[in-house]
């Protein structure tokens, strides 16, 4: 019933396919079963594993699952919870594949379906279309030709024309309807979604395949390992405020995911679709997406390599924003920093916590609601924050950048002509209304709000006013949006929600609450750009969007924005921390999976608090979390107000120690972090790594998700349990490298026992890099002054090679507008020297003072300096390390190190 879908085979596909469906449709394809016929004359004998559930809006009798046209059969007691007891017979009616044509992007063809489904709407007639849109990318919508239906409002690359050549190739099903999706190379089926009906419904769209591996990853934002379990599991999508827990939505919506197949190779799929959706992964293995609206929207990157699969899903979502080289340092929040003395204070134990180790770990102090007037957005507290603007210009002046928490309620209970947020957003429209057009009013922290529509142009400008009013009696640095799901303490509204469609769908994904309006606001209020039913999972982004252009329009800088809520998208404009984790040994283990999906749905710039946020944390923990926290991308600690307290300065010596010796290898490498960043940025790469999207032909890395990378070059393993001072770490093969002694390893891709006292988190360098670090000043910004440090990781062959951007740390667009600073370092036959890319003046001052070498198998005779012998390097035989020290290197300037063996 599958035909080729390759039309240079055949002239005219269209009639070879109606043709073909005129002949199967008597021979082979079952018509649908009549209400009469019983399951007897069904094909039931479907596997447990294959069985798709054809009434997954409530539970049913055998009788009423007979009459829809399916089979029943209990599951068994072993393992087969989630199993479905209705399933779809093979003959169950779908749509057919009609007018299948070759288009100058693809194809297209109408789907028609005769009989309807069991969900009301059915939309009896789609049109399908397939665009190539470039070799390694395939995009397919399925939509209603009749009526335009809403569509996820972000911008996508528009392709014209027709990739030339593919990696993939497609073949329909005509009857029923069905996609397969090939790779050439292998002729692995990655995706047929003949595997169950499709089903169009107004309210209720939903489309099965088959996946050609049981490893798949993504599908956030949920309390996950890094390898979704296929057992029955049902991932829902809809934005929540939600302490992280198993088996719950969450606060973000990110419907990509990616599967690896036999051999490393891999493939990802994206559902370009905001609404309330399930996904249900079953062992087959096999996929199902049911989603509540909208239209079919997919992509399908063919990488192959997962990094090229993650790079291929930012092309169509964006690449992620260049950070400010200030945000690559430790952050500290709390609430409960009642006052902004308290505040001052914070920020003086930190600066006074100096010994055992003589710099300042502080880069940025944080501020939660505390700071408000009766918790209301762009006031603060004239008793307990008079000195507010003060403070933060104190912190500026200590070299301490601040940021505070907004929340996008907007108070609406205080005497007009009193708050002019509210009274100037009433006027300007610019909040979501309910069914009668008036602004709908929810509860959250300042008591009755409103919700700003930012899928309006006018909340674009007020938000901007807004926050320029308020940046302008408070120089913050940065924006820390929270609650924007968005959270709300009642259902839906102060008056409820109307009963209509869209509070009550004909299904409910399975989210918490088991309604739609379960801590949010209610599904059918009204946005400029559609309902909120459409648009809640974009809160969020929407919120993100436009404080990016606020502050971007504001500071004339990079801005730096950390958002609770996300959808696809997100990571060009924000970043995330991981929510409201309580302080425990579960949550830092599952801190490592969210960090790395996150790095794969395009948002590098993603930490979870540090230590813990709801709960007592302990002093362990909170050692082993800082540790682990030292190598997040965004390092904060941050605590709940009736917690007790975590700052690093609160604990023993002995903990201080061992917090402050891993913030001073993160300090050191902020040079390569930095330069991590501009790749994620410049080409979609992943600054926290996965060991799989690294080395995928290694299957022992795939579903490794307590160990983790910075890039290609830095292992970390950290410790995740109470108690332990030993730790199994996996070694892909290759050479890796102790920075403490710099003795190396050889693996062949094998797991070793590390000791792991508590002072140590265990970080291995890979051979083959050479790292760019900066021996850490007060903060980061004395550390950029400082001279660089070149750690050179050798292979057995004695090569490595590695690579530093450099620019100003803050100013816009700067890769954009070339006004950077790129240079490649190269190590082979005993020589070290730097290739120069691009130089600007942001190089000038910076120089090359160190060089430390790793696996030098003799000591060297002597050492050049662009061709002048030097004496100032040791050499140590026994962990075969050479140092070479003073130098003063310009790095904007070629140079050449040679040590003679
Ligand atoms: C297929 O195309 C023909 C010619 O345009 C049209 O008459 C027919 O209705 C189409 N079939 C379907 C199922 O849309
Ligand atoms: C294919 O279908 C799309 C709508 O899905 C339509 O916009 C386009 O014009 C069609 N192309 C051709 C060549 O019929
Ligand atoms: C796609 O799935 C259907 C239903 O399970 C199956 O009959 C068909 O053989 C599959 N197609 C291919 C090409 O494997
Ligand atoms: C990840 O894959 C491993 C190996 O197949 C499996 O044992 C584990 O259960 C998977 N993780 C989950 C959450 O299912
Ligand atoms: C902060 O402390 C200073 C010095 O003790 C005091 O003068 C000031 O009033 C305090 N500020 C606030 C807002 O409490
Ligand atoms: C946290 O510790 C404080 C002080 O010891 C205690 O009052 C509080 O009950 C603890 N909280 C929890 C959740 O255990």
């Amino acid at each position: 019933m599958s035909m080729q879908g390759s039309m240079g085979r055949r002239s005219s596909a269209d009639s070879v396919c109606s043709l073909l469906m005129l002949i199967l449709i008597s021979a082979v394809c079952p018509v649908a079963p009549s209400q009469e016929t019983g399951p007897s004359p069904l094909q039931c004998s479907v596997s447990p594993n294959r069985r798709f559930d054809c009434v997954p809006e409530k539970c049913v009798s055998k009788e009423e699952c007979e009459a829809r046209g399916c089979c029943y059969s209990p599951a068994g007691d072993k393992g087969n919870i989630g199993q479905p007891w209705c399933f779809f017979p093979p003959s169950y009616p779908s749509y057919k594949m009609f007018n299948l044509t070759q288009t100058d992007r693809g194809y297209n063809a109408t789907l028609k379906r005769s009989v309807g489904t069991f969900m009301p709407h059915d939309i009896m007639t789609l049109q399908l279309e397939v665009l190539f849109e470039t070799e390694s990318r395939l995009h397919f919508t399925i939509k209603d030709p009749a009526k335009k239906r809403y569509e996820v409002p972000i911008p996508t690359p528009q392709v014209s024309g027709k990739a030339s050549s593919t990696l993939f190739d497609v073949q329909f099903s005509c009857d029923p309807f069905g996609l397969i999706i090939r790779r050439k190379s292998s002729g692995l089926i990655l995706l047929n979604t003949t595997v169950a009906p499709l089903i169009f419904a107004d309210q209720f769209l939903q489309i099965s395949t088959s996946l050609p591996s049981g490893y798949l990853y993504g599908l956030g934002e949920h309390l996950t390992a890094l390898n979704l379990s296929l057992q029955w599991n049902r991932l829902t999508f809809w934005n929540r405020d939600l302490r992280p827990s198993k088996d719950s939505n969450l606060y973000g919506s990110h419907p990509f995911y990616l599967s690896m197949e036999e051999g490393g190779q891999s493939h990802g799929v994206f559902l370009l679709n905001s609404n309330a959706m399930d996904v249900l992964l079953q062992e087959a293995p096999a996929l199902t997406w049911r989603t509540t609206g909208g239209i079919l929207d997919f992509y399908v990157f063919l990488g192959p390599e997962p990094k090229s699969v993650i790079r291929q899903y930012q092309d169509i979502i964006g690449y992620p924003f260049m950070p400010p080289y200030w945000s690559l340092g430790f952050h500290l929040c709390r609430w409960g920093y009642s006052t902004s003395n308290c505040t001052r204070q914070v920020v003086k134990n930190m600066r006074d916590a100096k010994i055992p180790l003589l710099f300042s770990l502080q880069d940025v102090q944080w501020n939660d609601i505390d700071y408000m007037d009766a918790m209301r957005d762009f006031t603060y507290d004239q008793n307990r924050f008079g000195d507010f603007p003060e403070m933060v210009k104190e912190f500026h002046q200590q070299g301490v950048k601040y940021i505070m928490i907004l929340d996008p309620a907007i108070s609406s209970s205080n005497t007009p002509g009193s708050y002019p947020p509210y009274d100037d957003g009433l006027k300007r429209g610019v909040f979501i209304t309910d069914d009668e057009g008036k602004p709908l009013v929810g509860k959250v922290w300042p008591g009755l709000t409103v919700f700003p529509d930012f899928t309006m142009p006018e909340t674009f400008s007020w938000w901007y006013d807004m926050v320029k009013l308020f940046h302008d009696q408070v120089p913050f640095d940065g924006i820390w949006i929270d609650m924007n799901e968005p959270s709300n303490f009642v259902q839906g509204s102060v008056d409820g929600c109307p009963n209509n469609e869209l509070e009550n769908p004909p299904y409910v994904p399975g989210v918490v609450g088991g309604s739609l309006r379960s801590t949010t606001i209610c599904a059918s209020s009204q946005q400029h750009l559609s309902s909120h039913y459409n648009l809640h999972n974009l809160y969020g982004l929407s919120e993100a969007v436009a404080t990016h252009y606020a502050l971007v329009k504001i500071l004339k800088k990079r801005p730096f924005i950390i958002s609770r809520s996300t959808f696809a998208s997100h990571g060009h404009y924000a970043g995330h921390w991981t929510g409201d984790v309580v302080s425990s040994w579960e949550q830092i283990y599952y801190s490592v999976p969210a960090i790395l999906l996150f790095n794969m749905f395009g948002v590098p710039m993603v930490g979870a608090d540090i230590c813990g946020f709801g709960g007592n944390t302990t002093e362990e923990l909170c050692v082993r979390w800082s540790q682990l926290g030292a190598f997040y991308p965004f390092m904060r600690n941050h605590n709940d107000h009736d917690s007790v307290s975590q700052e690093p300065y609160v604990f023993s010596s002995e903990a201080q120690k061992a917090i402050k010796s891993a913030l001073l290898i993160r300090y050191t490498l902020l040079p390569y972090l930095y330069t991590l960043f501009h790749k994620a940025h410049s080409s979609g790469e992943t600054v926290a790594r996965a060991l799989f999207i690294e080395f995928p032909t290694d299957p022992n890395t795939w579903t490794i998700d307590r160990q983790y990378l910075w890039g290609e070059a830095l292992l970390i393993t950290p410790v995740l349990e109470q108690g332990k001072t030993t730790v199994n770490a996996y070694f892909p093969t290759g050479t890796w490298y102790a920075p403490e002694s710099g003795t190396g390893i050889q693996s062949k891709g094998q797991w070793l026992m590390l000791p792991a006292p508590l002072d140590k988190i265990n970080v291995h360098i890979r051979g083959g890099y050479i790292l760019p670090a900066q021996v850490p000043g007060m903060n980061t910004e004395e550390s950029r002054k400082n001279k660089l440090l070149l750690v050179v990781a050798l292979t057995p062959d004695g090569v490595a090679r590695g690579d530093l951007f450099w620019d100003d740390g803050v100013s816009l667009g700067t890769f954009e507008r070339q006004d950077y600073t790129h240079v490649v370092f190269l190590a082979a036959n005993n020589i070290l020297l730097n290739e120069l890319i691009r130089v600007n003046s942001q190089a000038d001052g910076l120089k090359l003072g160190m060089v430390n070498v790793y696996g030098v198998p003799s000591p060297p005779k002597k050492v050049l300096i662009n061709g002048i012998a030097s004496e100032d390097y040791s050499y140590t035989l026994d962990t075969k390390v050479l140092i070479i020290k003073s130098l003063s290197l310009p790095i904007g300037q070629q140079f050449v190190i040679t040590w003679t063996l």
